[in-house]
Order: structure tokens, then sequence, then C-alpha cells
């Protein structure tokens, strides 16, 4: 049985809690309906301070699914942090009217800040440059879904990795599956940070960085494609330098393997042509559909709802 009380950094999991979740998550595809009733009279609190379509609607969309229901926030300027009030208060607050939150804040280390207030778990749907474990349980349920396993992968992961909180999680994860190799691919003033680094690599890890996607990408299995974090950057020029470093077109597919699988968060901006969304191996937008899904399942264990 998973167990942790609030869900803040892909760390806090060990590789049977994710393989708990990953299970349960499968469970749900096969038969959502199932699972309709798990979480009535339960409230997800969702407290956004910053945007988000994605993650806010898939929580949304989870605890419905639940049967539960849904109360929050999508902006900062809309709640009362305007008149002043500290995060602390705010979540402690939120934390007397709902059973769990799902927080997203531009700081690193709000959600665990969060956390020592609150009396209700805390999920972290995203905090600054730092992590983004939701996003994490999404890619992962995919792979699984896809690959059917989550050791003996080459992973592509490309673009902004470091600004890109989700390449930060997903890394620390998968590195603890056997067999792992990893590629980052990346302009050098968007490197992986040497932080991520320590914490996640050891002597056995098997990883490299390289600039060029075409050179690599017959190597891998999995390809995560990441778009540039233009809200992280100081300087607007040097965005603007960066933005169009990697784009992955039909051409390039072409040197892919046949059982390659293309995965994004979301939001795209330039980083996939349109025209690879026709192509068997662009899994990104099912990719959605997973993290619905697999946030059902973790909600469902940090409540401790079960269907026996
Ligand atoms: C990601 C995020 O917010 O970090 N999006 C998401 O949650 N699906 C990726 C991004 O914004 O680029």
């Amino acid at each position: 049985m998973i167990n942790i009380k609030n869900l803040l950094s892909s760390e806090d999991l060990t590789k049977e809690d994710l393989y708990e979740i990953v299970d349960l998550a499968n469970e749900i595809v096969k038969s959502p309906e199932d699972f309709s009733h798990i979480c009535d009279g339960k409230i997800l609190g969702t407290l956004f301070f910053e945007p988000s379509t994605r993650t806010r609607l898939s929580f949304t969309a989870a605890m419905d699914r639940l049967g539960g229901k849904v109360l929050g926030f999508s902006e900062a300027g809309s709640s009362s942090t305007t008149k002043g009030e500290s995060l602390q208060d705010t979540v402690r607050t939120v934390s007397q009217y709902a059973d769990i939150i799902a927080m997203r804040h531009p700081q690193e280390g709000a959600a665990y800040l969060a956390s020592l207030t609150a009396d209700c778990p805390i999920i972290n749907a995203g905090d600054g440059g730092h992590q983004h474990p939701t996003q994490t349980l999404t890619d992962v349920l995919t792979i699984s879904q896809y690959k059917h396993s989550l050791e003996n992968h080459t992973i592509g992961l490309v673009g902004d990795l470091k600004y890109g909180r989700t390449v930060h999680s997903l890394i620390k994860v998968m590195n603890l599956f056997d067999n792992n190799k990893f590629i980052l691919i990346s302009p050098d003033e968007l490197k992986l940070p040497q932080y991520v680094k320590e914490e996640v690599f050891d002597a056995n890890s098997q990883y490299k960085e390289v600039r060029n996607l075409e050179e690599v990408i017959p190597e891998c299995d999995i390809l995560y494609m990441t778009r540039i974090q233009k809200e992280r950057f100081f300087s607007q020029s040097q965005y603007t330098r960066l933005k169009d470093s990697y784009v992955l077109d039909c051409e390039k597919m072409k040197l892919a393997k046949d059982d390659m699988i293309v995965l994004h968060p979301l939001p795209r901006v330039n980083e996939i042509a349109t025209e690879v969304d026709k192509d068997p191996r662009a899994v990104y937008f099912n990719q959605v559909k997973f993290g619905m899904y697999v946030r059902m399942a973790l909600i469902m264990k940090l409540l401790e709802a079960n269907n026996a």
C-alpha cells in the first residue's frame, strides 16, 4: 500500500508505488465506469496560481469521474493572495473545505510549503521549473500502455531540459527502472541542470548529452519532446534565438524506429509539426487521456478510497 500523504516530487514515489498507481490506472482505463462512485462526497480543491489547461481540467475530470466534486481557482488574481494573504494561509483555509488539494505555483518549493500547513493531502501540479510529478505519472502510464514495460528503453529528451520541470520529474522516475538509457538533446544553454544530474545519475546510469536530434533519433524507443519555456527566460532575445531549436517533422520521423513513440506533455508551440500528428507513433493526445486516468488512480490512493 502506497505510504505517502502528499505527492510533492517524483522522488516521493518508490518503484513499488509507481507500479501500484500504474496498475490501478490500467484497471481504470479498462473499465472507468466501475470507479464512478469511489469518491462520492469527496471534494478536490484546485489552486492554480499559474496558467494551465490540461493539468487543471485533467484533475477536474478525474474527480468528476470518481463521483467527487471540485472547487478552486484558475488564476492567482482571483484569490486572496492579491490582498496579501500568504500561500500557507490560503492553502490552510481551502483544506478546511476540501479533502485533497492539487496546486500549481510559479515558485519552486511552493507545494512543499503548502503541505506544512494544509490539513489534507497536497498534490504538486507544477512548482516553477522544479517538478511536475503528476505529468510524470501520465508519461509513465503512457509508456506502460504502449511499451508494456518500464525497463530497457532508450529515452530521448528534447528541447528545454533546463527549465522543463516535466523532464526533471520524468528522468528521476525512469532512472529507477532497470537498464533505461537517456539521450539528453538540447542547445548548450538549455542543458539539464547539474543539480538534477547529481540527484539522479550515479556511476551506473547511462546517459549522454548531444545537440543534434537527427543523429540520435534512430536509437530512441521513446522521444520526449518539450517546448522551450518562454515564461522562465530572463532574456527575451535568448528565447527568440532558441525557440525553434528543434522541430520534429515527417522527414525526421523517417529516421526513427517503427515502434518509437513520441510523447509531449503539451502545450506544443513549434517543436512538433502538425503533419506528425497523423503518424501512429505520435501518441501525445492519447497521453492527455492517460493523464486523467492516472490522476484518478492517484486521488484514490491518497484518499485511501477503493472499490473493494
Ligand atoms: C507542462 C508544464 O506545465 O510544465 N504542461 C503540462 O502540465 N501538461 C509542460 C509545459 O508547460 O511546457
